[in-house]
């Protein structure tokens, strides 16, 4: 029974004294322990977008790069998430590693990255996942799965005489995190929560009640 699956988390603890006063530094020695961790896709997060309607869509994206200025991730421009972001340039993430017992939820700004960038990482994929990139018209319907076979050929043969290259509506956005809140499960529900906000003098930090 759903009901009846409950996991007790009692891994670890996240104190006010041992927590990095950088939240970047403290997810990137979360985000290796995650990695250490072994578990299935620890880069994976859940990107949530608002519609032109205001309502909320959520969906699996692949943290490509972390640096000091945010979250990298990549996507088609022209897909649904691309087209939201266009409009509303809101979005928040959250990570769940169920082998280190913790979640990290993150707020910000997406904008996408320079030209060059998403194409030095597009080139740098293998040569099946550049394909994909040009057969697969993201968030379109379409009639049946031979079309992106069919797509897939195609543009397997027409590379094959000519170089490699990125296409224009495929690319990076950078999140900028404006929040971060860190989670580790404890014991009996009483769980530690630990959230930064961006404020003009830098970030404050304060505990949540689980
Ligand atoms: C584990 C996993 C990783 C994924 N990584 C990406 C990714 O990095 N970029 C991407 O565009 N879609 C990725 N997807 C597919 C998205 O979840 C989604 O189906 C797709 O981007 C279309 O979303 P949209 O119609 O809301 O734009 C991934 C899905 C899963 C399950």
């Amino acid at each position: 029974m759903l009901r009846d699956i409950r996991t007790n988390y009692q891994k670890s603890g996240l104190d006010e004294n041992t927590l990095n006063k950088d939240p970047f530094a403290q997810f990137n020695c979360w985000l290796k322990e995650a990695i250490d961790g072994k578990g299935l896709d620890p880069t994976a997060m859940i990107l949530s977008t608002i519609d032109q309607n205001g309502n909320p869509e959520s969906r699996v994206v692949l943290l490509k790069e972390f640096t000091s200025d945010g979250l990298v991730f990549f996507t088609n421009y022209n897909s649904k998430k691309g087209r939201q972001i266009a409009v509303n340039h809101n979005v928040s993430v959250v990570f769940f590693w169920a082998e280190t017992e913790r979640q990290v939820r993150i707020k910000g700004i997406a904008q996408k990255i320079s030209e060059s960038d998403s194409e030095a990482y597009y080139l740098s994929r293998p040569l099946e996942s550049q394909l994909g990139a040009w057969a697969s018209p993201q968030s379109q319907i379409i009639n049946s799965r031979e079309v992106l076979d069919q797509n897939y050929s195609q543009y397997l043969q027409y590379f094959q005489s000519k170089e490699m290259k990125k296409p224009p509506y495929w690319g990076g956005f950078l999140i900028r995190p404006q929040y971060f809140e860190f989670w580790q499960g404890r014991e009996n529900r009483l769980h530690d929560r630990i959230e930064f906000q961006l404020q003009d003098q830098g970030w404050t930090i304060k505990r949540l009640s689980p």
